[in-house]
């Protein structure tokens, strides 16, 4: 059991919706000595480079989880920048935004000696010129940005350092489309589906980007360069869980997808006359990747996948036939937040990675 640590945390977060929220709740019980000294939304941030006492972040939550901000509690300077005054050895930032551009911030960060954890993808996803000195970053955790709290990137990450190579990656990494799939498969409309998975918080902050597959893309390509492959967006070939889908404006969202209903609910009922399951798979090699609507027989490893659950088969030099899987629940602010803790935690206990 991890006994408490000498070490002193410093966590400043960035990002107070689903995640950032509950993942500042779980902070309150980790077996690290942590000072809160930093919280942000879109519209600014506090700062207290003594920790902030227990009252006032249970203030700047209660007011964001009814929709204000966090200047609303406390004085604050806006702009989300000059929150890097505090980079510095012995801070980490946690990027629980789902923000676009913040890789030249982080990249900041780790250079002042600060350390960084991400649940945001989109650093990871730029051109890989821009984002490959982030994969390198000896300071730099992202476990939940693919699997949430599932050990998907650690087991990687030790399949390499145990000398193992990756031939194939194959990924069943929405749990919102798990979700989706799953109440299809029982008999549910489509466009119900993806309104419960919107109310329950599983679906990510734009819904279209998980029907369009472009979460999944996102989460291949930080498997893919987490492989060693210096994959480009351009090298998916991704195919939208609701077809047609560009069109889609975020305001007429669901009654769009209702209309997809019919010809969704027709490809799940084919696969279960063939005895077989649908899943939205990811399939990335080292010369790419295709993403899309894949009918599996009953040995293959996502073929049990359930509920919003991920599955992810590293098939290997050492296991090219039985592939290394990990599964379990994929998506949710509480896991999602887990794996950003083990983040953090991993950073205190080990430190930087050689
Ligand atoms: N939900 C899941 O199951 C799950 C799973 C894995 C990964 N993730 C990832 O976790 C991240 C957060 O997801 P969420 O569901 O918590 O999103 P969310 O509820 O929409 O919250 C996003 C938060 O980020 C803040 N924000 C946005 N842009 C910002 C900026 N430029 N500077 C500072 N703050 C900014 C927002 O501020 P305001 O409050 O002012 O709007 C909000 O507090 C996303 O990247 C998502 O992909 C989520």
């Amino acid at each position: 059991m991890l006994r408490k640590t000498d070490t002193v945390m410093d966590v400043a977060v960035v990002g107070l919706g689903r995640v950032g929220r509950t993942f500042v709740k779980q902070l309150l019980d980790v077996n690290v000595r942590v000072r809160l000294v930093a919280l942000a939304d879109r519209r600014g941030y506090v700062v207290c480079p003594k920790g902030f006492a227990a009252s006032v972040v249970e203030r700047i939550l209660s007011a964001k989880a009814d929709g204000g901000a966090v200047s609303d509690v406390a004085s604050a300077i806006p702009g989300a920048l000059p929150v890097l005054r505090m980079a510095a050895a012995g801070t980490t930032f946690v990027d629980a935004t789902a923000a676009a551009g913040m890789a030249p911030l982080w990249q900041c960060a780790l250079d002042a000696g600060a350390g960084v954890v991400l649940a945001n993808k989109l650093p990871l996803c730029e051109a890989h010129a821009a984002s490959a000195a982030l994969f390198a970053a000896p300071k730099l955790r992202y476990e939940a940005t693919v699997g949430a709290g599932l050990p998907v990137l650690s087991t990687l990450r030790t399949l390499h350092l145990t000398g193992d190579s990756i031939l194939r990656i194959d990924a069943a990494v929405s749990g919102t489309l798990g979700f989706i799939a799953g109440r299809v498969r029982e008999g549910h409309r489509l466009s119900q589906a993806v309104s419960d998975a919107i109310d329950l918080g599983f679906a990510e902050p734009d819904p279209r980007e998980d029907l369009f597959g472009r979460d999944v893309a996102r989460k291949a390509l930080i498997l893919g360069r987490s492989a060693g492959w210096p994959l480009e967006e351009a090298d998916l070939d991704v195919t939208p869980f609701v077809r047609g889908g560009g069109s889609f404006g975020a305001s007429q969202f669901l009654a769009r997808v209702a209309e997809e209903d019919a010809g969704v609910e027709a490809q799940f009922r084919e696969a279960e006359h063939k005895g077989e399951t649908l899943v939205y798979r990811a399939s990335i090699r080292a010369s790419g990747g295709a993403i899309g609507l894949a009918s599996v027989p009953p040995m293959d490893p996502l073929a049990e996948l359930r509920g919003g659950e991920n599955r992810v088969a590293f098939f290997t030099r050492r296991c090219p036939d039985s592939p290394v899987s990990i599964a379990g629940p994929g998506a949710g602010p509480e896991v999602t937040a887990a794996g950003v803790l083990a983040d953090l935690i991993d950073l205190a206990v080990r430190g930087e990675r050689r």
